[in-house]
Formats: C-alpha cells, sequence, structure tokens
C-alpha cells in the first residue's frame, strides 16, 4: 500500500490534527503526515506537530494583507515542495479562494463542527442551542468553493443536554471530533487511491 503524503492546515491549538498525527503512526494508515503548516506563527499546534518530529512551516497571512492569493500561491509553493497529495484543515481558520480550493479540488478534506448542511460557518454550537436541536455534531467533508459545502465524507453526533452550553457543547465534541476526523481523512485516502 502506498501512503499518500499529507499536510495538515492548522492557526490555533491543533488538537485535531495530533489525533491524526496518532493515527498516522501506524504505519498502516493511508496518509503519511510530511508537513503542518500554519497561518499564524504562534499556533501552538506548530509546537506539538515539531515536537512529534514533522515538519512545520509558518506563513503569516498578515504579510499578504487583502492579497488572499498572494497568500495562498505561498501555501501552494511549500505543499507542492513537500509533494504533497492530501491537505487536511484542521482548525484552519482562512477561507481559502476559487484558485486554492480548485487546484486541490478533490484532494483537501476539512472538519466542521456542525451537522452540515446545518451551521456553515462560525458559531455552530451556539445556532444549534438557540434552534433547539437535540443533537449537535461534526462533519468531515471535502472542501469546495463554497464555505463549508463540499460533499460529506464522514459525520458523528451527540445528544444536547439540558442545561449545555456552547461551550460544554464544545468540550463534549471535541473527543467525538478526535475519532471521527482520522477515520474520514482514511476514507479520503482510499477515495484518492480508487479514482487514480
Ligand atoms: C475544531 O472544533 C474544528 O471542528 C473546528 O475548529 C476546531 C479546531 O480545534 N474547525 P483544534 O485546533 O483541532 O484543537
Amino acid at each position: 500500500m502506498t501512503r499518500l503524503n499529507l499536510a495538515i492546515l492548522i492557526s490555533g491549538r491543533g488538537s485535531n490534527m495530533e489525533a491524526i498525527l496518532e493515527a498516522a503512526q501506524d504505519p498502516a494508515y493511508p496518509a503519511k503526515p510530511v508537513l503542518v503548516l500554519s497561518n499564524r506563527p504562534d499556533a501552538k499546534g506548530l509546537e506539538t506537530a515539531r515536537a512529534a518530529g514533522i515538519a512545520t512551516a509558518a506563513i503569516d497571512h498578515k504579510t499578504y494583507g487583502k492579497d488572499r492569493e498572494a497568500f495562498e500561491r505561498v501555501v501552494h509553493e511549500q505543499l507542492t515542495e513537500a509533494g504533497v497529495e492530501i491537505i487536511a484543515l484542521a482548525g484552519f481558520m482562512r477561507v481559502l479562494t476559487p484558485w486554492f480550493v480548485n487546484k486541490w479540488q478533490g484532494r483537501m478534506v476539512n472538519i466542521h463542527p456542525s451537522l452540515l448542511p446545518k451551521y456553515k460557518g462560525l458559531d455552530t454550537h451556539q445556532r444549534a442551542l438557540d434552534a433547539g436541536d437535540t443533537e449537535a455534531g461534526c462533519t468531515v467533508h471535502w472542501v469546495s468553493p463554497g464555505v463549508d459545502d463540499g460533499e460529506i465524507i464522514q459525520q458523528a453526533s451527540l445528544p444536547i443536554l439540558p442545561g449545555d452550553t456552547a461551550d460544554s457543547l464544545a468540550a463534549r465534541l471535541l473527543p467525538v471530533e478526535h475519532q471521527l476526523y482520522p477515520e474520514a481523512l482514511s476514507k479520503a485516502c482510499a477515495d484518492i487511491q480508487t479514482r487514480a
């Protein structure tokens, strides 16, 4: 089995990244992490990745002002140089332009903390609570030019409990995300290999 070279893009804590790195320690896991890249040089996840022996890159989007594509051209260059074959967005807080998304179409996945198609964008848990939903969850999906809009790969849900707040829900959902993401990423790799 050939393992696909994986880049994980983060902006902060990187706990989903960590879950993927752990899963990928198994030589039978279908993706091999070759790069962790952050748009924020101070992202805590960069330290975690370095400690795990993974190459890291920090490309500060602020350097490029409003020119999103200029930032993305540098990201794209780094990914290409590292021989990346699949990208996992894991708490990466930059909206990507159609230019970048089209370059990686069918090779980039994201985790979103809602049961898509519900609650695209931010404040997903508060919106689920405000709507009186009885369950919340997370979704791993292919990235398409629309925000949180691509084809769903896999979802996991959990019940909303009386007294839940956006914070308590986010905290209970996090371990569910950590279980889901490596599994769904593995499916995505299988899909790419089938297409090849
Ligand atoms: C997760 O809740 C993820 O669903 C969302 O951002 C958060 C990232 O957390 N997209 P972490 O950086 O993986 O710890």
